[in-house]
């Protein structure tokens, strides 16, 4: 029998109009890895920084190895060998790989200076175990998001836990990275190490975790064996309610093209990149993390500079050299770092979805606030946004909630061309089926979707056609309704080789 380290009982958290933990109870066993799963707003997030000593519980016990504690901070949970991995990027971006490694924990040497040696021998052997090979004094900001988390990963791992908490560690990582981490986790599971997991990715629930909880609504719902449990016995937990439909696809009349792409080229970036995207269509933009989706599309938005190429609107020749021309010639562009460029995080829910639309609030010179009020509260409606008010800061929401305001905010512009970079990351499976249908509403509205998305059964389920890219080149061109479609020709092109349109 594995030993019980932690264990929670009747545990609330309130916050400002929030029930957001609920008689919670849940026990961590060192050498086993338990799932927790829920939707957007459930109250992963916060048991965890009740764990970790972010937050105290207003009511309700937490034992560590039998003791009960009140964690006064953070670092009274480290000390008990709770480390944790947060869901938002929490890396000093202008500091090296090796201070970030070690923040408040530095090794010192001789004269009580600091020993880089020592610190950046030990956090290359720390990469090392994630199979990394970064250099331990780059600037971390210069790293890709999935490296970046890889250092967050190293930094709990240096800390030689007793409890690591992951709070969706795979949503930026790339198909390797993920398997590089399970691996990871399955060692430390070995060494006896107690992990809780939080993943909106079902499959991976059941490919590493022994154990999984579903929280809803803050309050603890099942626990049970992983093996006992179906997907659908998971949806159905999370929900409340069965889903009968993950992908609604709807076909939309498609009519004339209106992007054009010719030969588009970033020196060491991508090359030669050429298509077309009609009205009414949804093409899926598939590949692995790092394939140059994003580059390519910041390039076409304006926000990084081409080297080569041609862009067509409604058949029109265009020179693009900024997002704001971009929205000018109606695309919109709805981003996969939200922390980065798509929220404003101390401004509230109202403010950030009417970023994009000021111009369309007005009434004379003053802002229409009756207008502004209607809109937001239709937005919050139709994605389900869970917030306490409109008046909430954007930053004290849940992190599929902040998505879905990333979303909202794009959808009160006028735009005709909307390009999403992984949607439905971070997002509960109610939710991404939301996110699927405002999809389908605007295709039906005559414009035109483009989406980059890592996870194939959202690929498949959703596009009209496929592109793949790998290593910044166009792999594959496919037309799902083709007869000769089959999914492995996609993963081929992702992964190598390539085929004919
Ligand atoms: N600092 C805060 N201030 C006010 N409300 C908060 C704060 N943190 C979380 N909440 C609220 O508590 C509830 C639970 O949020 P939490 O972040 O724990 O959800 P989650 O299950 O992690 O969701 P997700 O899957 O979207 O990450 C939400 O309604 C959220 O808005
Ligand atoms: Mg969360």
């Amino acid at each position: 029998m594995n030993k019980t380290y932690i264990e929670l009982k009747n545990v609330c958290k309130r916050f400002p109009g929030v029930l957001a933990l609920s008689n919670m109870n849940l026990q961590l066993k060192l050498g086993e890895v338990h799932g927790l799963i829920g939707e957007n707003g459930a109250g992963k997030s916060t048991l965890i920084k009740v764990l970790t000593g972010v937050h105290s519980p207003e009511e309700g016990e937490i034992y560590v190895d039998g003791e009960k504690v009140a964690f006064k901070g953070p670092i009274a949970a480290m000390e008990k060998g709770i480390s944790c991995i947060y869901q938002e990027l929490n890396t000093v971006k202008e500091l090296s790989v090796a201070d970030n490694i070690f923040l408040g924990r530095y090794i010192k040497g001789k004269f009580n200076l600091l020993d880089y040696e020592a610190m950046n021998e030990k956090t290359k052997q720390v990469m090392q175990t994630l199979g990394q090979d970064v250099d331990p004094t780059m600037e971390v900001g210069k790293l890709g998001i999935g490296q970046q988390q890889m250092v967050e990963i190293g930094r709990a791992l240096s800390q030689d836990a007793k409890v690591l908490i992951m709070d969706e560690p795979t949503a930026s990582l790339s198909e390797k990275e993920v398997q590089e981490l399970i691996k990871v986790v399955r060692n430390l599971k070995k060494k006896g190490v107690a992990i809780l997991f939080v993943s909106h990715k079902l499959e991976e629930i059941f490919e590493i975790c022994d154990k999984v909880t579903v929280m809803r609504d803050g309050e603890h719902i099942v626990t049970s064996q992983t093996e006992e449990m179906t997907k659908d016995s998971l949806i159905a937990n999370m929900v409340g309610r069965t889903l009968d439909n993950l992908f609604p696809k709807e076909k939309a009349k498609s009519g004339e093209e209106i992007l054009r792409v010719e030969n588009f080229t970033r020196h060491g970036v991508y090359k030669d990149i050429s298509f077309g995207v009609r009205r009414g269509e949804i093409v899926g933009f598939s590949g692995l993390v790092g394939a140059g989706r994003t580059e390519l599309f910041n390039g076409i938005f304006g926000a990084d500079p081409v080297d080569d190429g041609e862009l067509y609107i409604e058949g029109k020749k265009v020179a693009i050299k900024s997002p704001k021309e971009a929205i000018r010639y109606k695309m919109a562009f709805v981003t996969e770092d939200r922390k980065g460029q798509g929220l404003i995080l101390d401004a509230s829910v109202k403010n950030n979805l009417v970023t994009t639309c000021f111009k369309k609030m007005k009434k004379g010179i003053f802002m229409d606030d009756n207008k502004i009020n209607q809109v937001v509260k239709e937005n919050i409606k139709s994605m389900r946004i869970k917030t306490a008010s409109d008046e909430t800061p954007v930053g004290q929401l849940s992190g599929g909630n902040q998505q879905k305001v990333v979303i909202g905010k794009w959808l009160n512009t006028d735009a005709e061309i909307y390009i999403f970079d992984e949607p439905t990351r971070g997002i509960d499976v109610g939710a991404k089926v939301e996110v699927y249908k405002l999809m389908n509403e605007l295709v039906k509205k005559g414009k035109a979707v483009i989406m980059i998305s890592s996870e194939l059964p959202e690929i498949l389920g959703m596009s009209d056609r496929v592109i793949v890219m790998r290593h910044g080149r166009i792999t594959g061109k496919i037309d799902m309704d083709s007869k000769h479609f089959n999914q492995e020709d996609i993963m081929k092109a992702a992964w190598g080789g390539s085929i004919d349109e």
